[in-house]
């Protein structure tokens, strides 16, 4: 499976998830089967002005390939040069965002504002592809239509011929339209038939998936190469490599659907990518910023947590390191079978306790 030059060891790829998909959340993803991730949308006139913090939200490292920065704006010269400073940066792939439904992305001429303005949008997916060095592939996300009109869907049609024929190396469509936002579900039918339409073109689908089985499902009922995991992966790193485990399992046996339902992740591994997660968003943001984005991924991943409920709302409660790390040793210690986490050694993991100093949490 190749992305232009870019060879991807799976078909699941971690999501751009705005507040989310930092280092932090790939490498965790990634020491978990996840072979390719996409940076949160990054606004080109923030990476032109080069200011404070823009280095946190933009370092990779060598564990962090390879990845797709994906860039939002609305014109065509900042976009390019924007995406010259991430490939300088070392990302492999520039993704183009025009897909985002949210009202004040779009209203400022971005994101999924192109679905309705496909002049400014071919010219972005040209101004980029003419910027970007030719090794570097190009893609673009796109949402199936702004809205549900056949007019609309004209316009998906003209942005999707454009990136092909600017020699995009794929187009990632998410089965909502901008319109619909989040509500209602993903068309995947609509993903299965621009596949057959273009199956010489590498696809990205997404949408509802939600699980390693709706991972694989996505692949299997439409087609599409590679299937991007957005609000499935939060608190939930494991969903890569179990989706690769029954993708492996289905292609083996040809009986589709899961053999047998797969097992959620131990006390001691749920503890273990807590405590991965935590340090390395701690080395990225600090331990303020860090505890603020951590007690949001605790409240996820207490999902699979044997007392779900109760754990969830301790995470909530958090509002310093100390109660974090309470939280750890009273839910997360030991694990059914008696098991103790084991200690871990790299750089980016440290399982001990945390400062005491107050987070100052927003609640
Ligand atoms: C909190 C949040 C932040 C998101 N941020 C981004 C983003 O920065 N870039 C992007 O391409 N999509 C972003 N998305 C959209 C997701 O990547 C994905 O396309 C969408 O959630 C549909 O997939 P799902 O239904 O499987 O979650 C975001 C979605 C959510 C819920």
């Amino acid at each position: 499976m190749r992305i232009g030059s870019i060879q991807l060891e799976s078909p699941f790829c971690q999501a751009g998830l705005a507040g989310y998909s930092d280092r932090a959340m790939r490498l965790v993803a990634r020491r978990r089967g996840c072979s390719y991730a996409v940076t949160e949308a990054l606004l080109d006139t923030i990476l032109l002005s080069g200011g404070l913090g823009l280095k946190k939200s933009i370092d990779i490292n060598d564990e962090d390939h390879p990845i797709a920065g994906q860039l939002i704006g609305s014109q065509a010269d900042t976009m390019a040069r924007a995406a010259k400073i991430l490939v300088d940066h070392g990302y492999d792939v520039i993704d183009l965002n025009f897909a985002c439904p949210v009202k004040k992305i779009k209203n400022a001429a971005r994101g999924g504002h192109m679905l309705r303005d496909v002049v400014r949008g071919v010219e972005i997916l040209q101004a980029v592809r003419d910027a970007v060095a030719p090794h570097v592939p190009t893609t673009v996300s796109l949402r199936r239509s702004f809205d549900d009109t056949a007019a609309s869907a004209e316009q998906f049609e003209q942005l999707l011929e454009a990136a092909w024929g600017y020699g995009y190396g794929a187009v990632r469509v998410h089965g909502r339209t901008v319109q619909q936002k989040y509500q209602g579900r993903a068309q995947w039918e609509i993903l299965r038939k621009i596949k057959q339409r273009y199956p010489d073109r590498v696809i990205l689908g997404s949408g509802d998936v939600f699980t390693a089985e709706d991972a694989v499902a996505m692949k299997q009922q439409t087609g599409v190469d590679v299937v991007w995991i957005a609000r499935g992966a939060i608190g939930n790193p494991w969903i890569f490599q179990n989706a690769r485990q029954l993708l492996d399992q289905q292609n083996q046996t040809g009986v589709t659907g899961a053999a047998a339902p797969l097992s959620p992740p131990g006390i001691h591994q749920q503890r273990q990518a807590l405590c991965e997660h935590f340090a390395i968003a701690m080395q990225i943001h600090g331990e303020q910023v860090a505890g603020r984005r951590m007690r949001k991924m605790g409240i996820k991943y207490a999902r699979f947590h044997p007392q779900a409920v109760e754990v969830k709302q301790a995470f909530i409660k958090i509002i310093s390191l100390r109660q974090w790390n309470e939280v750890l040793d009273r839910y997360y210690k030991v694990d059914a079978a008696g098991v103790w986490p084991s200690p871990h050694s790299s750089d980016e993991v440290n399982n001990e306790p945390f400062s005491d100093k107050l987070l100052e949490l927003e609640v």
